[in-house]
């Protein structure tokens, strides 16, 4: 019998809750051997739907699912959580930056922090998609005391999955065709896909695609304004989408599907100085992982004057927000 993984979720009864937990518990993030605890933290007005939600989990019989947590105290849900998924969080609306949430969610994630630091497993991993999430995800770690700040990361898997998806289809090739696309700084307008060091059915893509205009424009443009693009055509921002990066993020760091020999993927993650992004923002970067827990900043990236004055920008705005929030931090 396999231990099973215990999984706190916040906003499991928002969108990209619904349609994360249900995955969760099938099996996708952690295989189709390894049962999950489910422990979900809502706020008090929506633990009558997040009961809805744990009805429907329970009508699915999962095999996988052995138990399930239904709280709105953050400490009841993360005891002893070895993979906590912070989700809830206000979306933005149309007309907005994810910047301007950061007064409002950014204080869930200092008491967040707390309780994670108090209660949850010695091996807890944190993977933060509230946004603007990088910061969020800085100000979960300052305030996590006595958890080694690289526990601590934000998504930027789904700008690598829209990504690949654009590159695919210009290309006229399967998406998985399309790897060692990193997507560097921070999840806003100004993250930076970098499609020079990609590679198309193992070929250095600007070979396969040799458009640099629509490169460093269209494509650029398209995968930065994405979830701008989903929140003006759905009136919502986008949950599907969003839950599915997260199953990629967790399972490619410590759900048992680690990098492919000489691929990477992407994670937001606490710098550790490398490129010369300052030690300690929370920066998307390309990483390997072991699938175990282990992930490694990859050396050695070969990045142009272009997208080092793209990643200069991105790495500018996440100090700006870290300055934005010192008092949380
Ligand atoms: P939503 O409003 O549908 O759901 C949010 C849920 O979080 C609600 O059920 C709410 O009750 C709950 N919640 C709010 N505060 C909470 C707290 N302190 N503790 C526990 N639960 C809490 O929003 P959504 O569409 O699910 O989006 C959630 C967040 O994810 C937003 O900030 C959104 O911008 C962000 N997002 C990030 C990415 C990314 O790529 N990083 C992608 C999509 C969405
Ligand atoms: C996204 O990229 O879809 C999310 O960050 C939601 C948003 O506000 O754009």
């Amino acid at each position: 019998m396999i231990t099973p993984v215990r999984v706190a979720i916040t906003g499991p009864a928002g969108q990209i809750g619904y349609a994360l937990v249900f995955r969760i518990a099938s099996g996708q993030m952690f295989g189709p051997k390894t049962p999950v605890i489910l422990q979900m933290l809502e706020i008090t007005p929506a633990l009558e739907a997040l009961n809805g939600v744990a009805m429907e989990l329970e009508d699915c019989a999962f095999p996988l699912l052995a138990d399930m947590v239904l709280t709105d105290d953050a400490e009841t849900a993360f005891r002893d959580a070895n993979v906590v998924c912070l989700v809830g969080a206000k979306p933005r609306g149309p007309g907005m930056e994810r910047a301007d949430l950061l007064k409002d969610n950014g204080k869930i994630f200092t008491g967040q922090g707390r309780a994670i630091a108090a209660v949850a497993a010695d091996d807890v991993r944190v993977a933060v998609v509230g946004n603007p999430a990088n910061t969020n995800s800085l100000i979960a770690a300052a305030n996590a005391d006595g958890v080694a700040t690289e526990r601590f990361t934000a998504m930027v898997r789904l700008d690598e999955n829209r990504a690949k998806s654009q590159l695919a289809k210009k290309a006229g090739v399967p998406v998985s065709e399309v790897t060692n696309l990193a997507v560097w700084g921070n999840h806003s307008p100004t993250m930076v896909p970098d499609f020079e060091n990609a590679k198309i059915g193992g070929k250095v893509l600007t070979d396969v695609i040799d458009d640099r205009a629509w490169l460093e424009g269209e494509f650029m443009t398209t995968v930065q304004q994405r979830g701008k693009a989903i929140i003006d055509a759905r009136g919502a921002s986008s949950a599907a989408s969003a839950a599915n990066a997260l199953i990629d993020h967790v399972a490619t760091w410590c759900g048992g599907r680690a990098t492919a020999d000489g691929d990477w993927v992407s994670m937001a993650v606490p710098s550790d100085g490398s490129y010369d992004v300052p030690e300690g923002l929370i920066s998307g970067f390309p990483v390997t992982t072991d699938g175990n827990g282990s992930y490694e900043i990859v050396q050695g990236v070969d990045l142009s004057d272009f997208a080092k004055g793209r990643i200069q920008a991105s790495i500018d705005e996440l100090q700006d927000e870290r300055d934005a929030v010192g008092d949380m931090l």
